[in-house]
């Protein structure tokens, strides 16, 4: 299985896949390459120091969002992936990738979808109050956080929490669950079926 990660960021759940990998939970896959719409992302140094191929594709260089997703398929199709992991990628995927990839694409999202979809959902779910957080593993469709879900995990919301603390009880979580549903994928134990994904 040939995985492309797409990133924007530090890249922690990039390592959880990698790690995941090298030690054989994920069976039959390798990252390919990672792909940065920001030049100076840590995972793109998190790649190149796993022997990864890191390549980052400036969003301004394609005159405008169509051409450089032009470029970001065209990356992909060199290293003939079939599956795209986003893994804090902070780009709002468009049509043709989402096409391209359909049920082939996944988003790790901090938060227990759909509530608290987009920017921040860890202080968006702080900040309501709720006693149960979490994280979500989805297919990527052309919404934003709205994809069919693939698996989900919960943490507890502790007296004396502040968003940080909670933040990083479902990252701990995010590492775990990610890894998990890629192996799914990879043994090819994910049927979707409309919203619904079952696991054989
Ligand atoms: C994670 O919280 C993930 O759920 C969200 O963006 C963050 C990325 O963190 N989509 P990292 O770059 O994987 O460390």
């Amino acid at each position: 299985l040939n995985i492309a990660v797409l990133v924007s960021g530090r890249g922690s759940n990039l390592q959880s896949i990698i790690d995941n990998i090298e030690n054989g939970y994920i069976p039959d896959a390798a990252i390919k390459v990672v792909v940065s719409d920001k030049g100076d992302a840590y995972a793109l140094e998190r790649a190149k120091d796993n022997g990864i191929d890191a390549v980052f594709v400036d969003p301004s260089a394609f005159g405008g969002k169509k051409g450089y997703e032009e470029e970001v398929l065209r990356t992909l199709a060199k290293y003939d992936i079939q599956l795209v992991l986003l893994a804090g990628y902070m780009r709002i995927i468009g049509r043709d990738v989402i096409e391209a990839y359909k049920n082939r694409m996944m988003n790790i999202h901090p938060a227990l979808l759909p509530s608290f979809m987009g920017l921040h959902a860890q202080k968006q779910a702080f900040d309501y109050g709720v006693k149960v957080a979490g994280c979500t593993v989805h297919f990527v469709d052309e919404g934003m956080d709205t994809g069919p879900i693939i698996l989900q995990r919960c943490v507890p919301v502790l007296e004396g929490d502040t968003e940080d603390t909670l933040a990083g009880r479902i990252l701990e979580q995010e590492h775990k669950i990610y890894p998990e549903a890629v192996k799914l994928f990879a043994e090819d134990r994910l049927k979707v079926d409309g919203r619904i994904v079952s696991i054989l």
